[in-house]
């Protein structure tokens, strides 16, 4: 029970990666705050680790509207205490081609993946100064990294949470505030389910472990770098990718 007594939001946790991270942390002892646009796919995810005999609740928030936020972050302290862990996972895709994208695909990609992690992340680090501790994981992409065709909107977000995540982690580590982010690869979950099969395949060939990822592999990299064995780790970006980037 390494994160026992402690308290965790979780954006995006109804479904796919976020959900499982919200499992493993509840399995650890957290309290889950699972906070999702999809209010109910929130509580219903949440009820599922209460009926595990964990401890969950679920929120509607979309990550992109401040007051939305704020509201959520405010409720966090009423209803239990100061945060512990903050993990901003949420996040979407629009792809099509640069030379065709549309301004409302590249705002909506932009708003919700970047600005939604600095508006989290913000309010957690508030509420995390004043307890000296704390711990952020900021979900990137193996795509910020590499570029990838037909997601200009998306590697972009996702390469601007790299650097949020670093320069977060030089501000508030006097405090004891660790931010780092996790790069995963291609893992199987909605996002990814779009893909044709020919292109699954494609895929899988670069990949050298032979296989997309499971959020299982995302949820555990980020348990671990939440829990106090990670305490000396900050800024960094751990690549979970089955070794198709190296
Ligand atoms: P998903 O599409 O299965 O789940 C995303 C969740 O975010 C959904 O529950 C959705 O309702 C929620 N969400 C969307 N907009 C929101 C908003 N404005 N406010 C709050 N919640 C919102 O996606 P998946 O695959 O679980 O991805 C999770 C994270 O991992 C994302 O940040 C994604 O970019 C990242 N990622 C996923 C990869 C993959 O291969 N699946 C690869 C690399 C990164």
């Amino acid at each position: 029970m390494e994160l026992k007594d402690r308290v965790a939001l979780v954006t995006g946790g109804a479904q796919g990666i976020g959900r499982t991270i919200a499992e493993e942390l509840a399995g650890l002892g957290a309290h889950v705050v699972l906070a999702d646009i999809n209010g109910e796919g929130a509580e219903s995810a949440a009820e599922k680790i209460r009926a595990a005999g964990q401890k969950a609740s679920g929120v509607r928030l979309d990550v992109s509207c401040a007051q939305d936020v704020q509201s959520v972050f405010d409720g966090i302290i009423k209803e239990h205490k100061p945060l512990d862990i903050l993990v901003n996972n949420a996040g979407i895709t629009r792809d099509g081609l640069m030379i065709r994208m549309k301004e409302d695909d590249w705002n909506r990609v932009l708003d919700i993946n970047l600005k939604g992690s600095f508006l989290c992340a913000q309010q957690a680090a508030k509420q995390m100064m004043k307890q000296k501790k704390g711990a952020i994981v900021n979900i990137a992409s193996i795509v910020g990294v590499m570029g990838n065709f037909g997601q200009a909107n998306y590697s972009a977000s996702k390469a601007g949470v790299i650097g949020l995540t670093k320069t977060l982690a030089r501000e508030v580590a006097s405090r004891g505030i660790t931010v780092n982010a996790v790069a995963p690869g291609f893992i199987d979950t909605e996002m990814t389910r779009v893909l044709d099969e020919g292109v699954r395949q494609k895929l899988i060939e670069q990949i050298p472990l032979a296989r997309l990822g499971e959020p299982e592999d995302i949820a555990r990299s980020v348990a671990f770098l939440v829990s106090d064995r990670a305490s000396y780790i900050t800024g960094q970006v751990i690549n979970v990718n089955g070794g198709m980037l190296m």
